[in-house]
């Protein structure tokens, strides 16, 4: 027994202390898929009136208020995962945090088919500048980084798993994202994914990408 206990104690101490904290406890492996796939939109329709989640997103997940984040068309999957982020305190907000502190996982499921199922925001549709255009869709090896159209797909509408729609979102929270995972104030991407391409980007091409798939809105000021 004290064997056993000091070859334990000792396991422990290889645990490199980097590691030790997940950005994310999603892991894409098959029963959440199932519990993904398995979600009902119906139950979630209702679960949204519940949690009054139009009050900041919207009737239909799209909010006439360019502060507010639109989630209509996300997929499922990208949803399903942030709602547990939120709960387990990974992605750190307090108004939602408060809204799923108390759903289970089937609930939160049921609240991803809901909103995957709805109408996705438009986006402005505005046209690539060359700076625009070279880092959407080439990246910058130099740098290296990334194209954007890599893991958000090539219009911007989302690719698989965890990969969210950008098309159409409002440009305030677009900036306040690539924001904040630049400053490590999200650290919920699985692998820093988006934390390393938002570390090589300067202000002024976050703005410029926000303002290309920024969601159309009247013009502010
Ligand atoms: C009091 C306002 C408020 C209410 C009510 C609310 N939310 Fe949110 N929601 C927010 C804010 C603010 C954010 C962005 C927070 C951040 O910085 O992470 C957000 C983010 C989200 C996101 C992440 C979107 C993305 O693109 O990553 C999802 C999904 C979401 N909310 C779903 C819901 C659901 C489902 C409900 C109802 C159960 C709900 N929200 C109710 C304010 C609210
Ligand atoms: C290697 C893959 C990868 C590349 C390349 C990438 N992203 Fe991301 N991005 C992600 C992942 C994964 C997430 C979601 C992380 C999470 O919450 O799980 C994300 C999230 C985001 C978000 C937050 C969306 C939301 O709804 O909250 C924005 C904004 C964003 N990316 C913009 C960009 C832009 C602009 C580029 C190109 C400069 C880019 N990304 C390149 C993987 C990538």
């Amino acid at each position: 027994m004290m064997r056993l206990m000091t070859i334990v104690a000792g396991m422990a101490l290889l645990v490199p202390a980097a590691h030790a904290e997940p950005s994310s406890a999603v892991a894409f492996d098959v029963p959440t898929v199932k519990l993904i796939k398995a979600g009902d939109p119906e139950k979630g329709e209702a679960l949204a009136k519940e949690g009054k989640c139009a009050k900041c997103h919207g009737d239909a997940g799209i909010s006439d208020d360019p502060d507010d984040v639109n989630i209509a068309g996300l997929s499922a999957s990208y949803f399903y995962k942030q709602l547990i982020d939120y709960q387990d305190k990974k992605r750190d907000d307090r108004d939602m945090y408060k809204r799923v502190k108390n759903l289970t996982a089937q609930q939160m499921a049921d609240l991803a088919a809901w909103y995957a199922s709805l109408e996705p925001p438009r986006s402005a549709g505005k046209p690539m500048t060359d700076q625009v255009r070279k880092l959407v869709l080439h990246g910058d090896p130099e740098r290296l980084l990334k194209a954007c159209a890599a893991c958000h797909g090539r219009d911007g509408r989302g690719g698989q798993f965890d990969h969210p729609a950008l098309a159409g979102q409002n440009k305030v929270y677009l900036v306040d994202m690539m924001t904040y995972f630049k400053d490590g104030d999200r650290e919920n991407d699985i692998y820093s994914r988006m934390r390393v391409v938002s570390e090589a980007l300067t202000e002024e091409e976050i703005e410029a990408l926000a303002d290309y798939y920024a969601a159309d809105l009247p013009e502010e000021e």
